[in-house]
Formats: structure tokens, sequence, C-alpha cells
């Protein structure tokens, strides 16, 4: 299982360091599971440096394709191994609402990132009209399919109602949706929307999950840590 905090645009460096103190105090002797906090970029470094030397690995939430260049606002895979960084989210869905992200251009950070030697976790999921509207099969297929396969994909199925709002999808909508993805593509699927400690232990057991990308829970030591252990193998 792979436990990942999205931590989104929260936590100054400085804030970085103390909850990575204490995360891995917290996480001391946790076995089992794989464990990976995704701060802002401008926090990455003293995410790397509180982390070296424990298990909890450091990505971060975007990447360019290019390796340089006129992209203002952009970050490179190169940048980011050398920041420290082992993986990078892409596609979430708040870059596809507020900025114009697509399946295609989602599809060539994942390409350009894996071939740079990150790990990437790429999101897909359906809004609430899909799903209401019976398009959620289809709208994964299409999130899915324009995605690069490699052994170092993770896909994240988030749907997009069940982010930020404390709607979690049921277990069950969790387990057809993933047993969907993995029939078109063989990698490691994690579930993300509201994961909480209290609605981790029904999600996490269902077949076809691998593990969780936690947004606002992750903001909080205790909060993320009792989902890691509530990963990992009893
Ligand atoms: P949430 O966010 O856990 O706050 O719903 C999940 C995500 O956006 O990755």
């Amino acid at each position: 299982m792979l436990i990942a905090g999205n931590w989104k645009m929260n936590k100054t460096a400085e804030e970085t360091a103390g909850f990575c103190a204490a995360l891995k105090r917290r996480l001391t002797g946790l076995e089992g599971v794989d464990v990976a906090v995704f701060p802002p970029f401008t926090s990455l470094r003293a995410a790397v440096l509180e982390l070296a030397e424990t298990e909890i690995a450091v990505g971060a939430q975007n990447v360019h394709w290019e390796e340089v260049g006129a992209f203002t606002g952009e970050v490179s895979a190169v940048m980011l191994r050398e920041v420290g960084a082992y993986a990078v989210i892409v596609g979430h869905s708040e870059r596809r609402q507020y900025f114009g992200e697509t399946d295609e251009t989602t599809a060539r950070r994942a390409a350009a990132a894996l071939e740079s030697g990150l790990s990437v976790i790429a999101c897909v999921g359906e809004l609430e009209a899909e799903r209401e509207a019976g398009e959620t099969g289809e709208v994964l297929r299409r999130q899915v399919l324009a995605l690069p396969e490699d052994s170092e994909l993770v896909i994240a199925y988030e749907p997009v109602w069940a982010i930020g709002t404390g709607k979690t999808a049921t277990p069950d909508q969790a387990r057809e949706a993933h047993a969907f993805i993995k029939g078109l593509v063989d990698v490691p699927v994690l579930y993300g929307g509201s994961v909480t400690p209290e609605t981790a232990p029904d999600l996490l057991s269902q077949d076809g999950v691998d593990g969780a990308l936690v947004g606002g829970a992750s903001l909080d030591v205790e909060s993320f840590a009792v989902i890691c252990e509530i990963a990992a193998p009893a």
C-alpha cells in the first residue's frame, strides 16, 4: 500500500520542516506501507532534508514536459530530481478545473517525468454530473487510456465530487471504479477524495485499492499517521 499526502497549496518551508520532523517521529517503526508527502515546490527542499535517512518519500505536485525553456511558472523533471523528489502528481482535478489541464497535457507531463526517472501518480475521476449521467466508465476510459504505460505509473482514482467535500465514494463505488481502471491498465490504483481516519478502513480494505491519495487529512500529523497505520498490515 502507498499512502500519499497531497498538501496542495499548504505549508511554508518552515512549517514543512516542523511537520516532517513530527511525522518521522510518529511513524518510527511502522512497516509494510509506503508513505510519501507532496509539498508545494518551495517546501520540497525542507521536506527532503528533514526526511533524509527515513523511508518517507517526497514528491511534487506538478511538472512540465520540457527540460528547460521559456515556460514561465513551470518546473521541469530535472529540477525536481535535483531537489530530491522521487515522484510527481499529474492531472489532479484542481489542475484540470482551474488551470486548463487536459488529458493531453497530463499525458505529456507524465511521460516526461517517467522518462526522467520520476515515479508518477496520475489522477483520474469523474465529475458529479458525469456520474449522474452514467458516464463514469467513459470518462475514466478516456483519462486512463491517454496516459503512457510504465511500470512506475500509479493511478489515483479521485471522483471529483468527493474531493474536499467530505463526500466519500462508497466502498462499493471505489471497488467498482478500481476494477474498471485495472481492466484498462495493470498498475496500482490509489483512492482519493475525503479519505480520513474514519473513512480509510472501509476504503483501504476494498479489492483493487492499493492505497490512498490524501488531501485535507494529510495536513495534520496525527490524522495522516493514523491513515498510514490503517494501511499497514495488521
Ligand atoms: P481531500 O483531497 O482528501 O481533501 O478530499 C484529495 C485530493 O485532492 O487529492
